[in-house]
């Protein structure tokens, strides 16, 4: 890719990866068949697929963006290695297998590029609910003839905990109460999903969410709309606020990012929405120069650890001395190395980062290693004068759909080889 811009036009913004691989697990809470849209065209729902297919359910995808899996109830509940160490969300399997099948068998999900990602918080919650676990051979196996419902208070708001819980309480025995749950948009569409399904669940969309188990016979198969995703919004945004010039996002719900959309205009940007021919658009207006801030990550409503990159990245060449504490996973800073090769002023100590903001960027061949870290340097390429060459691009293709075509459609000169 070569730097620089103006971007102009509209680019719209599919449905959420951290929703969509949870409602495909979902759909092993009852037989039937569902019916998701607005899905995303990336790797990790074609994995989650594969992993779904090998369990037993039937996978059709009519048009990219649209998804029917027929649960026939004739289930195996065993993630193998090859499949749970491809993508993280594997682990959303647990919850629906135990509480429908009585017994799961699932390879040990792995730590990612930016550190150890464990589980003890969702075991903890399956054991107070009266699950038992044995750990061997790389494999973590979990029993229960049928969860009772249980109150669970959490240290920390676990996203995937929260969704493990919440998937197992729907079939369980009685009352459960998550206390402290996350809170992120994901989570209250797949509560939508399961109320839908006929779970009942109150809550939604808070921290204490209460799940009154039903019967297996009373969930039925559904359709659903995923909701869009706020992360490949928010690399929009980010991407014009260094080219320059003004992007219309299509699809992007301004009410789920609202505290990164004020730091963003503390950054200087200039954020609206507009109706546009009968569709809600989020203006994003890049300002001459960028101006620094101070971030610090934290759970949903707070500023997501996935938008860190980006971030940092628009502090690259912003004006002024940014600190960025990063709050969830403090090794989440490798892409500085590539950040600095393109010529940025990033110092790491701990979880915090130092950035200093330098005119210009300038482009070198860099390595994308992770989902994010991926997206940032797209980002960074954009905010370096000559040629970037990103490789490590199938990391990007995992949480992106179509990011070249969407960005060379509004003036960015960027292409795939
Ligand atoms: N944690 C524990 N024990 C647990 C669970 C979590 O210590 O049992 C810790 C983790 O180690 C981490 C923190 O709690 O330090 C947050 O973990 P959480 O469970 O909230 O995250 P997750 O469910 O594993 C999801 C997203 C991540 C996103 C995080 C935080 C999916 C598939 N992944 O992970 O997204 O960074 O929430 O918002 O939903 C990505 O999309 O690129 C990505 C990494």
């Amino acid at each position: 890719m070569r730097g620089g811009g103006p971007l102009a036009g509209t680019v719209a913004v599919p449905g959420a990866k951290n929703s969509v691989l949870k409602l495909m697990a979902a759909t092993l809470l009852c037989d039937g068949t569902f019916e998701l849209t607005n899905v995303p065209d990336i790797a990790d729902v074609t994995i989650m697929g594969d992993l779904l297919e090998a369990i037993g359910v039937s996978i059709e995808r009519p048009t990219p963006d649209r998804l029917l899996l027929t649960d026939h109830g004739n289930l195996t509940p065993v993630a193998p290695y090859e499949l749970v160490e491809r993508i993280r969300a594997s682990i959303n399997v647990l919850g629906p297998l135990l509480t429908r099948c009585g017994h799961v068998r699932l390879s040990m999900p792995g730590g990612d590029d930016f550190g150890a990602r464990p589980i003890d918080m969702h075991v903890a919650g399956l054991e107070a609910m009266g699950a038992t676990f044995k750990f061997s051979h790389g494999y973590l196996e979990a029993f229960a003839d049928r969860l009772h419902g249980a109150d669970i208070t959490f240290d920390f708001p676990s996203v995937g905990a929260t969704e493990n819980l919440l998937t197992a309480a729907v079939l369980a025995d009685g009352r459960t109460t998550i206390d402290n749950a996350a809170r992120e948009p994901e989570i209250a569409d797949l509560c939508e999903f399961l109320v839908a399904m006929g779970a009942e669940i109150s809550g939604v969309g808070t921290s204490t969410l209460v799940v009154d188990g039903v019967e297996p016979g009373s969930l039925r198969a559904v359709s659903h709309h995923t909701v869009p995703d706020r992360i490949q919004a928010a690399t929009y945004v980010a991407a014009v606020a260094v080219a320059g010039g003004q992007l219309d996002i299509a699809g992007a719900r301004p009410e789920h990012m609202t505290m990164l959309l004020d730091r963003f205009a503390d950054m200087g940007l200039e954020i609206t929405m507009v109706n546009d021919r009968g569709g809600d658009l989020m203006r994003v207006v890049a300002p001459t120069q960028l101006r620094s801030i101070d971030v610090a990550t934290l759970p949903y409503p707070g500023i997501a650890t996935d938008y860190k990159p980006l971030i940092i990245t628009m502090l690259a060449v912003a004006d002024g001395v940014g600190i960025v504490t990063e709050n969830l996973y403090p090794g989440r800073f490798r892409y500085v190395e590539e950040l600095q090769r393109l010529g940025a002023d990033v110092r790491t100590s701990g979880h915090h980062a130092v950035v200093r903001g330098v005119p210009r960027l300038s482009g070198a061949p860099v390595r994308a290693h992770d989902i994010r870290a991926g997206a940032a340097m797209v980002v960074a390429g954009l905010a370096a004068e000559g040629e970037t060459e990103i490789t490590g691009i199938h990391h990007i293709d995992r949480g992106y759909d179509d990011l070249v075509g969407r960005l060379s459609a509004v003036g960015a000169h960027i292409e795939r080889r």
